[in-house]
């Protein structure tokens, strides 16, 4: 494979986009409906602007931090997603080496194509994500698995209820279970060494990709084909409430995340119900279509938790300074879902690496600009930011 060339988050994007099919990469890059929430998380970090500090001696920078059980190298945690075992022949384990490499947690996700207990093998800091299936004791059976294979947080999504409506997938002809046609038997000969390097690698050695991690009853491969009484659509709970969340907190040992968080009083029901931390997420712009960028929901989020709880945020997280910005409104730390997974396409765990080691050169370049030694001095003031949460210091002085 010729050698992965990447500047930035971007490149990734554009070297995946080269490899995949239409459909899959579509699948990975793209919103609900309008993509109105795809499109403000991106503004929302590009409409703040930087206050930089300078002459302050920052000769030594340290931008590793503590958050929950774990130590991570920088304040960045890959954010749990289904299916990156379809980017790569087993790409979840390649994400998870190169998590551990880098020093951050990797969010095994429900809908992975490889199973807990392999990627569990890999170690590092696993954290596991759970949808909640619609009964506890199937949800249980996961949990109880990621346990048992050593993952340090259980990540429960509560965010997507019903599925995002995903109209470019129908366009694309691309869905979950798969269906082979003419058109993506067409988009699959057009990259073949996604079709030869992935697809055909399963098929040589375990078959058809499975969701390893349903639980027994619900299991099916890709194509949709079930074993025992599995129905061939992935079922949903409709029914999920806060009860649930209660329920598992009295269950799963380590911290607990609730995920998808973006109203401030579901913020402190999270933490009423036991939750160590939130992530302030609104699944990347693929559920609710409309719903509040991540960013603009954080300031009364963080107010609201009032350091109860530790608080991660995602969504459109494309640069060491969207971290950072991040970081200066309170977040303890960012999940970041599509540029992991454009790495990996684009170069399996070196992909992932490189994505991972971009953040990390970025971000120390920022905190360098703006006087920060480290994480914990990055501050709301270095921000301008116009509107209700104006920086403070503009706001008294009335400049
Ligand atoms: C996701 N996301 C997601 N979230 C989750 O809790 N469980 C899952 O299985 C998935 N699956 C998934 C698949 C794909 C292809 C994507 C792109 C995303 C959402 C993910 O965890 C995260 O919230 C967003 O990806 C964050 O936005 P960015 O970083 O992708 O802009």
């Amino acid at each position: 494979m010729a050698r992965l060339v990447a500047h930035n988050i971007a490149d990734l994007r554009l070297a995946a986009k080269a490899r995949l099919p239409r459909g899959l990469f579509d699948y990975v890059d793209r919103g609900t409906e309008e993509e109105l929430s795809l499109h403000s998380n991106r503004k929302a970090f590009d409409s703040i602007q930087f206050l930089p500090r300078p002459l302050v001696d920052v000769s030594t920078r340290e931008q590793s931090t503590d958050l929950l059980n774990s130590k991570l190298a920088m304040p960045l945690v890959i954010a749990p997603t289904g299916m990156a075992g379809m980017l790569w022949h087993q790409g979840e384990i390649a994400i998870a080496r190169a998590a551990k490499a880098a020093g951050v947690p990797f969010t095994l996700s429900t809908y992975s194509i490889t199973p807990i207990e392999e990627v569990g093998l890999v170690g590092g800091d696993l954290w596991f994500q759970l949808y909640l299936w619609p009964s506890m004791d199937m949800s249980l059976e996961l949990v109880k698995r990621a346990q048992k294979a050593g993952y340090k947080a259980l990540v429960v999504t509560v965010d997507s209820v019903v599925n995002g409506n995903r109209e470019h997938n129908r366009r694309n002809g691309f869905s979950v279970p798969m269906r082979l046609t003419p058109r993506n038997i067409w988009d699959g000969a057009l990259h073949p060494s996604w079709t030869l390097g992935v697809m055909g690698r399963y098929m040589l050695t375990s078959g058809i990709p499975e969701f390893a991690n349903f639980p027994k009853d619900v299991r099916s491969d890709l194509r949709g084909r079930t074993g025992g009484n599995a129905p061939a659509t992935l079922p949903k709970n409709e029914s999920q409430n806060w009860s649930d969340i209660r329920r598992l907190r009295q269950l799963w040992q380590g911290p607990l995340i609730v995920k998808g968080i973006l109203h401030p009083l579901d913020a402190i029901n999270a933490i009423d119900c036991g939750a160590d931390g939130i992530v302030v997420s609104n699944h990347g712009g693929r559920a609710l279509d409309g719903a509040l960028a991540p960013l603009q929901a954080l300031p009364a989020i963080v107010a609201a938790v009032s350091g109860r709880a530790r608080i991660l945020l995602d969504g459109a997280v494309i640069r060491g300074s969207d971290v950072v910005k991040a970081i200066a409104l309170g977040a303890d730390a960012v999940m970041v879902g599509r540029a992991p997974l454009w790495g990996v396409a684009a170069g399996g765990e070196a992909g992932v690496a490189l994505a991972l080691a971009t953040y990390r050169n970025e971000i120390d370049r920022v905190m360098a600009y703006l006087g920060c030694r480290s994480i914990a001095e990055i501050h709301r003031d270095l921000l301008y930011h116009e509107g209700p949460h104006a920086t403070a210091v503009f706001k008294r002085s009335n400049i």
